[in-house]
């Protein structure tokens, strides 16, 4: 949670966010900044655009942007785009002025304008600094984002969507006072792809062709299922999904032979493209592996589990 001193320079701020936190939850639509201003401290934010990658191929969208500081630095050091949205048109000013102080207001622009209301389906790249509950209220619009999306959150997470990765680093001046040190945590995501239900593809395996279906179940990036091959259903032994990304191995009996199948492609839609490499005493090698998500499976196991795991 935020702390504020009471020397704070947002004092006034601080005491608004405190009614928030405790209570006023319906601000978060409201014209009323659902955040008090705090400035993330420069090496965090350097972190955070490290972390998350930027570089000039990205849009970046910092949600409540404060002096504009994350798309400012995004922009000068990284050479990437974006714009920050904040309620509070002295902070709208104060970034403008950051940019063009900097030489690249170009390329990083300043909306005043509610978060909630705004368009993020630009992003390449969103970040925040808010509140545990702001988050989880931004959650379901942010999984909603492109696949491989990447987001960076300073101090909070989002419950139980995990992040992909996450840092912490001592920070000498927490909050911008220049009178309190403190610890920041970083938080990162991946948007992962949508690849809940019955997958299918062809593989030909010692000349003969084979079929088979997979089905995913998903909880944000988690994923696991079952892979039926040759009248046997495996459970799949690894899965993996990092943005559009993802990996599935396991060992099944083909043509009487047991065989380790290591998949790896790239979601779009309803369909998979990648490779697979097989390995087994009869049978090494690597092929392309073109997977199709069907309506339903062609086997009972999967359907009624998967109704309830779509997210
Ligand atoms: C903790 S500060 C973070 C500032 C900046 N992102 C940074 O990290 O330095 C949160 C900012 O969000 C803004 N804010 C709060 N609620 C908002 C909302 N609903 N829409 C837009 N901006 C909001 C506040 O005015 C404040 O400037």
């Amino acid at each position: 949670m935020f702390r504020f001193k009471p020397s704070n320079r947002c004092r006034c701020d601080a005491v608004l966010g405190a009614a928030l936190v405790f209570g006023a939850v319906a601000a978060a639509h409201a014209a009323e900044p659902s955040v008090p201003y705090v400035p993330t401290p420069q090496e965090v934010v350097e972190r955070m655009l490290e972390i998350a990658k930027v570089g000039p191929q990205d849009y970046l969208i910092d949600l409540g942007s404060g002096d504009g500081r994350i798309v400012v630095t995004a922009a000068k050091k990284y050479g990437a785009r974006g714009f920050g949205v904040d309620l509070n048109p002295v902070r709208i000013k104060e970034s403008v002025e950051n940019a063009a102080k900097a030489g690249v207001s170009d390329r990083a622009t300043f909306l005043q304008r509610n978060l909630f209301e705004t368009d993020l389906s630009s992003a390449t790249v969103i970040t925040m600094y808010l509140l545990p509950r702001v988050n989880l209220e931004l959650r379901p619009k942010l999984f909603e984002l492109k696949p491989g999306t990447r987001i960076v959150s300073h101090d909070f997470s989002m419950d139980d969507w995990k992040p992909d990765e996450s840092a912490s680093l001592e920070v000498r001046d927490k909050y911008g006072t220049g009178s309190a040190a403190g610890t920041s945590s970083i938080y990162f995501w991946i948007v992962p792809a949508r690849v809940t239900g019955p997958w299918q593809w062809q593989l030909t395996v010692g000349g003969k062709p084979q079929a088979y279906e997979m089905v995913l179940e998903q909880k944000y990036q988690m994923i696991s299922g079952t892979v039926r091959v040759g009248g046997h259903s495996i459970k799949l032994q690894e899965a993996k999904l990092r943005g559009d990304q993802i990996s599935v191995s396991f060992s099944a009996e083909v043509n009487g032979s047991q065989l380790k199948h290591e998949f790896s492609g790239r979601v779009a839609g309803n369909t998979i493209e990648g490779a697979v490499k097989l390995s087994g005493s009869r049978t090494q090698g690597q092929h392309e592996w073109n997977a199709t998500r069907g309506a339903k499976t062609s086997w009972p196991a999967g359907g009624a589990r998967l109704a309830a795991s779509i997210h």
